[in-house]
């Protein structure tokens, strides 16, 4: 049986064709959406998936949290190993753990076998660099092959969002699929008709597919470094000689893919004799129990969260209370959109640059495909406001419709 995935940075989901079409499996507790998340308990004698690795790390379970795998494709990472509750793992096992689990899950749900895989990917891995884009593409396919799958093939993720819409497109209409993820934003122009006839070439249908390697992922960042950080003495000075603290550590601690190694002994050390010449010693003492507690993901959780709350009302307050009583930082929706706008600059800019590829202008775009977990902020309706005001928003099943779109 054919299936397909959407091997997200954030969240994956499986898919496969029923008598009505596609339909999601069901991959965790009824859940058709699995968070990327693996959590290997101490002595790695049990590893625990999506939300259940997710509660096990907030609920300050000894072991080791994994989260945001994708981002690590193509990169040097893939060559090394980290250390896992004292031993030595690659990340292609890491990987291959989690889509071993999530075909379990979905040959138990289906009661048949499933080798025959489409697996999505962004446009690009990483920006710029067609080697490692290839060779991220390589280590799935290689990935996927030892945790069982067979005919392995792959779809532009912004593509399979757009085919999962096309049922609700009456004539021939020209879309732009918006497709921001957790590490990725991917636009594609495609001709769409629910009309086409079933198995129709759509390589002269896809006008333009671009993607930059910027997403959810890197909007935590942002808030992370401007609220939490900052708590942790991030801008404060030490020494005669008004040192600003060392910048890496704090922008590591904000980043999903690398939190995991900060919690060094060699950083330990260093934040402990900084600490002893810090002009802000509170803040730093905070900071070493950070990392000898392992406490950054839960701190980017807090930021995650906050901008999530953001997205939907005008004030919120990230709650930092398990560093220090009633540590708290109160932010508007409006400081995040200053915030998120600079971030997200260059996807704006490979947005528009998509339209230019295509050879159309904004005008031209009847139908704008709205999906990702990220386009529920606000600015990207501001965007779509500003930019396409007379286009038809299809936008159901943001989590979904690119998994969807791999079975067709
Ligand atoms: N309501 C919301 N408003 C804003 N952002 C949100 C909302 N809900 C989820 N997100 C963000 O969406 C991102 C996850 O989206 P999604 O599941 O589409 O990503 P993904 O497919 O795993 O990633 P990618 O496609 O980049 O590999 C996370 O960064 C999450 O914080
Ligand atoms: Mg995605």
């Amino acid at each position: 049986m054919h299936c397909g995935i959407d091997f997200g940075t954030s969240n994956t989901t499986m898919a496969v064709r029923g008598v009505n079409g596609p339909v999601l499996v069901p991959l965790e507790n009824g859940a058709v959406t699995i968070p990327t998340a693996l959590f290997y308990t101490v002595g790695n004698r049990e590893i625990l998936f999506g939300r259940a690795a997710v509660k096990a790390y907030l609920d300050g379970q000894e072991g080791r949290f994994m989260r945001s795998l994708k981002r690590v494709l193509g990169t040097s990472l893939m060559e090394g190993s980290v250390l896992v509750n004292g031993a030595r793992t690659n990340f292609d096992v890491i990987i291959g753990r989690f889509l071993s689990h999530i075909r379990h899950r979905a040959e138990e749900h289906c009661g048949n076998s499933l080798t025959d895989v489409t697996i999505g990917r962004p446009v690009h891995f990483q920006d710029g660099n067609p080697e490692a884009d290839a060779r991220a593409e390589n280590q799935l396919r290689a990935i996927a092959e030892k945790s069982g799958f067979k005919n392995i093939r792959f779809q532009y993720e912004p593509i399979a969002a757009a085919l999962a819409h096309e049922k609700n497109v009456a004539g021939e209409k020209l879309a732009l699929v918006i497709d921001i993820g957790g590490g990725t934003s991917d636009f594609s122009v495609i001709r769409l008709s629910r009309d086409y006839q079933p198995g129709r070439d759509r390589a002269g249908d896809i006008l333009a597919n671009t993607g930059v390697r910027i997403g959810g992922n890197d909007c935590d960042k942002a808030i992370n470094l401007d609220t939490a950080m900052p708590l942790l003495g991030m801008g404060s000075a030490y020494g005669d000689k008004n040192l600003a603290m060392p910048l890496l550590l704090y922008h590591e601690l904000s980043e999903w893919s690398k939190v995991n190694w900060t919690y060094t002994p060699q950083n330990i050390n260093m934040v402990r004799s900084l600490a002893r010449e810090a002009h802000a010693p509170d803040k730093i003492q905070l900071l070493e129990n950070v990392l000898e507690e392992q406490l950054g993901h839960k701190i980017l959780d807090v930021s995650e969260n906050l901008k999530i709350t953001l997205a939907g009302q005008e004030n919120a307050a990230a709650d930092f209370s398990f560093l220090a009583p009633q540590l708290q930082r109160a932010m508007t929706q409006a400081e995040m959109g200053t915030l998120l706008g600079a971030i997200l600059f260059p996807v704006r800019t490979m947005m528009l640059e998509t339209l230019h590829l295509a050879g159309v202008a904004a005008k031209d775009i009847a139908i704008i495909v709205l999906t990702g977990g990220s386009t529920g902020l606000p600015v990207f309706r501001h965007w779509v406001a500003e930019y396409f005001p007379h286009a038809t928003v299809l936008q159901e099943d943001r989590l979904g419709s690119v998994g969807l779109g791999m079975v067709l």
